[in-house]
């Protein structure tokens, strides 16, 4: 069996554990107060995860001890795709999960996928905290997905094995993975190289064996995953901004009371007031690590890139990710 299908049935073996445990007890109730679950991908060295770690903390000191989150870290309960799954199941509470494969069930999403839409790190937040970020926040809520706060995840620049980026020409003939995201793979295909998604969590062994050449995120998940291991060469290309979000289930939001829900929103608010002041500390740190680690840093000018990408803005003319790039393009 190879190590994908190895992956692949322990996620199931864990999906089907929880789903059991989820019809045994229920939402969640224990004599301890209500148990919230919560699942991420990321490893817990990650600065997303201390947010949640807050967040949970959080919690249950607003809560006295009433309320609490249980995380669930590390892709242990599968890729980002079968978590939203499973939220939408019901089998568990809360999802934090790169806004990326969110397109493929709110495809408004795709706005974060496009490259080069946001202008600087202001603009991004701009749009995040004020009406498109509120608006699309809510949008899945038909799908039983609902948002409840965004994560600064940075911008998104390409890692490879053998050779640097230094401009789309670099690209051509190489595999590079994406999320399980259209408009990702949209994107790798117009800067010339060839798209192959693959989960996180199987990432490593996949760069690692040659599955792909490389890969593309940002600076403190290229650290935590060890992917710099293997790939030496870091492009600050900084062609996507893609927020990460948390969700919660409706079904789980609908059994809360005003009040269980006020102090859920009120801790997942903090965390991210921590969770910003964190990211700007990590990612610096990081890029010293990263060169400590090896690994080469690349400044491309990014003119090459945005030119390549051009088309693929028009091309998303009419879409529902499009109507979204428009407005995005004209928040201030
Ligand atoms: C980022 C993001 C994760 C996501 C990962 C990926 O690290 O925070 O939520 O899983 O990118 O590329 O899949």
């Amino acid at each position: 069996m190879s190590p994908f299908q190895i992956n692949h049935l322990k996620n199931l073996t864990a999906l089907l554990a929880l789903l059991t445990l989820s019809f045994t007890v229920g939402c969640g109730k224990q004599s301890s107060g209500l148990v919230l679950r919560m699942a991420h991908t990321l490893d817990t060295s990650h600065p997303v995860h201390a947010a949640m770690e807050h967040m949970a903390a959080q919690l249950t000191e607003t809560s006295a001890g009433q309320m609490k989150l249980k995380i669930y870290p590390g892709s242990q309960l599968g890729s980002e795709r079968e978590t939203i799954e499973l939220l939408q199941l019901g089998a568990i509470d809360l999802v934090k999960t790169s806004t990326s494969p969110l397109e493929g069930f709110i495809p408004g999403m795709g706005v974060f996928g496009i490259p080069y839409v946001f202008r600087s790190e202001e603009h991004f937040w701009n749009v995040l905290n004020g009406d498109i970020g509120k608006q699309l926040m809510q949008l899945g809520v038909d799908k039983k997905l609902r948002g409840l706060c965004y994560y600064d995840a940075g911008s998104r620049s390409f890692y490879t094995k053998e050779k640097p980026i230094q401009s789309p020409a670099d690209l051509k003939g190489l595999k590079i993975r994406v999320q399980n995201s259209q408009t990702s793979i949209r994107m790798i295909e117009a800067m010339g190289g060839s798209a192959t998604p693959i989960a996180f969590g199987e990432l490593y062994t996949a760069l690692d064996q040659g599955v792909v050449d490389g890969a593309e995120n940002n600076p403190p998940s290229l650290l935590t995953s060890r992917h710099y291991e293997v790939c030496k060469y870091y492009s600050l290309d900084e062609h996507t901004m893609v927020p990460d979000i948390v969700l919660i289930g409706t079904e789980t939001w609908d059994r809360l009371t005003e009040e269980q829900r006020g102090w859920l929103q009120d801790a997942a608010d903090e965390s991210v007031t921590f969770q910003r002041n964190l990211w700007k500390q990590k990612t610096q740190e990081t890029m010293y690590k990263l060169k400590e680690g090896g690994v080469e840093i690349i400044r491309p000018d990014k003119k090459p890139f945005q030119d390549a990408v051009k088309e693929l803005h028009d091309s998303f003319k009419g879409t529902e990710a499009g109507k979204w790039m428009e407005a995005v393009l004209q928040q201030e």
